[in-house]
């Protein structure tokens, strides 16, 4: 398997959770809003699946092995996804500051996480396909096997220390089903 493979499957993963957050935003206009605890949890799992884990490796690894390449004709590209990145952790910060008195059914509140929420997901989103449809592609070309054999093994040793990052997902997943159906 190569390493943007990796990549593009837990994309696919996020796209799940990205799913079930726009499903909790969409409760909020119905006036069925869920419980605090549905975008405590989603936020969680976007902090720690999409940005510490996904995200990282996309940054630390791909970006950097990538800014080596063809002087810098890719600075763009990496600029603007390492922007989004960020514009993503803003987005999930102001939602989890809004959650107490989003919890205590204040208006104001509200209407921020449903926002931040909306627009994390929109974000992401197009991020994902940005990157699955231009970037990767344009990365698979660039990268040597040498290359791809380091990424691989750089994410190795990154999943060696992050090994329930998987297991926590899925029962996150699986909590947040559960309270949209309560
Ligand atoms: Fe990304
Ligand atoms: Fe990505």
């Amino acid at each position: 398997m190569h390493a943007i493979e990796i990549l593009m499957g837990e994309h696919k993963r996020i796209a799940e959770l990205l799913t079930l957050l726009n499903t909790g935003a969409e409760r909020i206009v119905a006036n069925r809003p869920p419980p605090r605890a549905f975008f405590e949890v989603g936020v969680q799992l976007a902090r720690q699946y999409a940005d510490q884990a996904h995200h990282f490796k996309e940054e630390y690894v791909l970006f950097g092995l990538l800014a080596q390449k063809h002087h810098g004709e890719l600075d763009g590209h990496i600029e603007r996804h390492r922007n989004q990145h960020e514009q993503c952790r803003d987005l999930l910060n102001a939602t989890s500051s809004a959650l107490s008195a989003y919890e205590a059914n204040k208006e104001e509140a509200i209407k921020i996480v449903h926002r931040n929420i909306t627009e994390y997901v929109r974000t992401l989103r197009s991020h994902i396909r940005s990157e699955n449809e231009v970037f990767f592609p344009l990365a698979q070309t660039t990268l040597s096997q040498a290359d791809q054999d380091q990424l691989m093994e750089e994410y190795r040793r990154f999943e060696a220390k992050h090994a329930d990052s998987e297991k926590n997902l899925n029962e996150g997943l699986a909590q947040m089903r559960s309270m949209l159906e309560g």
